[in-house]
């Protein structure tokens, strides 16, 4: 199976954590299908953590947990194809789950083909409780094989938040997606430190191994698992520009049945998501900062070259402060690759608001508020 696009669907984890059920989780397929999500592209609808029994069976088995899941997986995994989504599930490389419940080690095989019994397209695979003596490129490896003999085509989703430098070994065990950091939490400090660090890992992604900053937390609002103080729109709308340029899968973690007009407006931008699924295969590069910088830059700003030769450029300021003219974000044509020698010039739309200008002198920079973004998609145009 190759993976050419980041997946884009929905998670129980961030708002739901152990209070999962049948119910929830089919309601999160109606409403995914019938909201307009589905058709911008989402499609899986994935259950995380705690959704079994603390014991296996007699045989070995993993067994839904009967009063989450009455009528066990596969009516779940049905019920999620007849909606034309696809189904997710959760285990872990270690003993247990990080929750606690049993997990995969040396049951790879058995989990694997009783998640292909299951109906079951996408697998998440946590890091926690697992044995220190089995490098971590062995126990993804043990999954992914198990996961390519078991019958179905099941995407991989390495879930190592990054330990044990797993940018370095992740591609050679068939994963098709890893988190290249720790758990995301629904603050703006959360944000910021998974924001600043994803250039660390960034030269690592690409087609077939797309790394994963964790799913999104927009819309939460402070509820939930992993709700905290919760963000602004202006801040959820940063997080899901930088996420959609950065080609990470694009997970929703919020209570989906119960979104507000902005989250949703946000969660469907369909400029943005064209940026994440772009068939061009190509990576964001920088700026405005090495890869190397040993201090993040408050003021990142990435570009990606599209399919049809436009521009996707993000401006980011996480700073506290109103952006400078000898702030780093100020942004040339030349660090694009178009010196003003070629006659030629950019025309941008912000992919927010719609706003359109044309770059005039080589440079393009912008009084960026704190806390905010300005994401565009660029034309090349004649001077
Ligand atoms: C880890 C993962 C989270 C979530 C929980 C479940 O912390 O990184 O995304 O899956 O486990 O227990």
């Amino acid at each position: 199976m190759i993976v050419t696009k980041p997946p884009l669907g929905w998670n129980s984890w961030n708002t739901f954590g152990h209070d999962i059920n049948e119910t929830l989780i089919l309601e999160a397929a109606d409403i995914m299908a019938e909201s307009g999500l589905k058709d911008c592209g989402y499609e899986y609808i994935v259950i995380d953590d705690c959704w079994s029994l603390k014991e296996r069976d007699e045989n070995g088995l993993l067994v839904p947990d009967p009063e989450k899941f009455p009528h066990g997986m596969k009516y779940v995994a049905d019920h999620i194809h007849l909606k034309g989504l696809k189904f997710g599930m959760y285990s872990c490389a270690g003993n247990l789950t990080c929750a606690g419940y049993p997990a995969s080690y040396e049951h790879e095989w058995d989990d694997a083909k009783t998640f292909a019994d299951w109906g079951v397209d996408y697998l998440k695979y946590d890091y926690c409780f697992h044995p220190l003596s089995v490098p971590g490129h062995v126990l993804y490896r043990s999954m992914a094989l198990a996961l390519q003999n078991c019958g179905r085509d099941i995407l991989f989703s390495a879930c190592s938040w990054g330990a044990d430098e797993t940018r370095h070994w992740i591609k050679s065990t068939g994963a098709h997606i890893w988190r290249s950091t720790g758990d995301i939490f629904d603050n703006w400090q959360s944000l910021k430190d998974l924001s600043l660090k994803a250039p660390q890992s960034i030269e690592y992604s690409g087609m077939n191994c797309f790394m994963d900053m964790d799913m999104l937390i927009v819309g939460m609002h402070g509820k939930g698992h992993v709700g905290l103080t919760g963000l602004t729109d202006d801040e959820y709308r940063m997080h899901f520009a930088l996420w959609a340029l950065l080609g990470s899968p694009l997970m929703i973690g919020c209570d989906i049945r119960n979104m507000d007009e902005v989250t949703k407006e946000i969660l469907t931008n369909k400029e943005l998501i064209k940026i994440n699924q772009d068939a061009s295969y190509n990576m964001p590069f920088a700026l405005n900062f090495n890869y190397d910088d040993e201090e993040p830059c408050d003021f990142p700003a990435y570009a990606k070259i599209l399919e049809n030769g436009d521009i996707a450029i993000g401006l980011f300021n996480f700073s506290e402060h109103e952006q400078h003219h000898w702030d780093p974000a100020r942004v040339t044509t030349d660090m694009i690759g178009l010196p003003e020698s070629t006659g030629k010039t950019l025309h941008l739309t912000e992919l927010y608001t719609g706003e359109e200008h044309v770059v005039t002198n080589g440079t393009f920079w912008e009084q960026i508020p704190p806390h905010s973004c300005k994401i565009y998609r660029a034309r090349i145009i004649d001077k």
